[in-house]
């Protein structure tokens, strides 16, 4: 079957639930895929796979290459890729150098961008310009050095007005759809009330129109996660286990065992 188009999403609005996960890899994309609308590329990437602190330290290069991994291990989803703190917010002219190049060397769906009511023009300018924009309000990990943490947004009526603010720039400027992340239920429930896009919620409650999360939290790859995470799995455990039978085999030499050795005829 064709690959989901933005449009395909853009349709979902009030309807079954957007189904999405993050990939970085193509294997991981490869099993995800059936299951997905859309797979992320996630700037996460920095954070669940190459051990950074935050997701500032994560560079264009490293989503290019992301990007081109997960392409070829998905088949039908819509792919699509973060744009990284530092390669969009100079403004329009930036952010389109950084967007052509991920949709080129990648051959992914769409970009996501972090929006601040600042950045309406930049998605304005790369939609205008054959570039599909999924925003991201709420919770934005890329100013967690302004903002201070990683808090959920709604405690007050200026939050909740900034995010409405985030959101409604976003859906105007010709967002096709939006991550709303880290947000109180009430305001989540607000959020998508007032747009006409998909909303897709991390941390924001079952009001949005779809939901995402990252793939090695739900999937239990870690000892610590956000309460929004519910682990479907416990992959940590399962990988634990996998390797010390392997240590006890190679220990004990019963790996490699019969059917595991070449045994060639010599001629
Ligand atoms: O980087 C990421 O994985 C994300 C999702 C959490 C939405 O932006
Ligand atoms: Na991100």
């Amino acid at each position: 079957s064709r690959r989901v188009t933005c449009a395909d999403i853009m349709k979902r609005k009030g309807g079954e639930p957007i189904v999405s996960l993050t990939a970085y890899d193509a294997p991981m994309a490869s099993i995800l895929d059936p299951h997905c609308d859309f797979l992320l590329v996630g700037d996460s990437v920095g954070m669940v796979v190459h051990g950074l602190p935050t997701t500032v330290g994560v560079t264009l290069d490293m989503m290019i290459m992301h990007g081109q991994a997960v392409m070829r291990g998905a088949k039908t989803a819509l792919v699509v890729v973060d744009l990284p703190f530092g390669s969009y917010e100079a403004g329009p002219q930036q952010a389109f150098e950084s967007a052509s190049r991920v949709m080129m060397e990648t051959g992914c769906g769409a970009v996501k961008i972090e929006a601040g009511v600042y950045t309406a023009d930049i998605v304005r300018f790369l939609t205008d310009r054959g570039i599909p924009v999924m925003a991201h309000v709420g919770l934005r990990p890329q100013a967690v050095n302004v903002t201070g943490g990683f808090k959920a947004k709604g405690r007050s009526n200026d939050e909740t007005d900034t995010v409405l603010a985030e959101a409604e720039a976003a859906e105007k400027a010709g967002a096709f759809a939006m991550v709303v992340e880290g947000v109180d239920e009430a305001l989540a429930g607000q959020v998508t009330n007032t747009v006409s896009i998909p909303t897709i919620g991390i941390g924001a409650s079952a009001t949005c129109d779809g939901q995402i999360l990252v793939t090695p939290d739900m999937l239990g790859l870690f000892d610590w996660t956000p309460k929004f995470v519910r682990r479907f799995g416990n992959a940590r455990e399962r990988i634990d286990e996998a390797i010390e039978a392997y240590a006890a085999a190679v220990r004990n030499r019963t790996f490699p065992g019969e059917a595991e050795v070449y045994r060639v005829k010599k001629d």
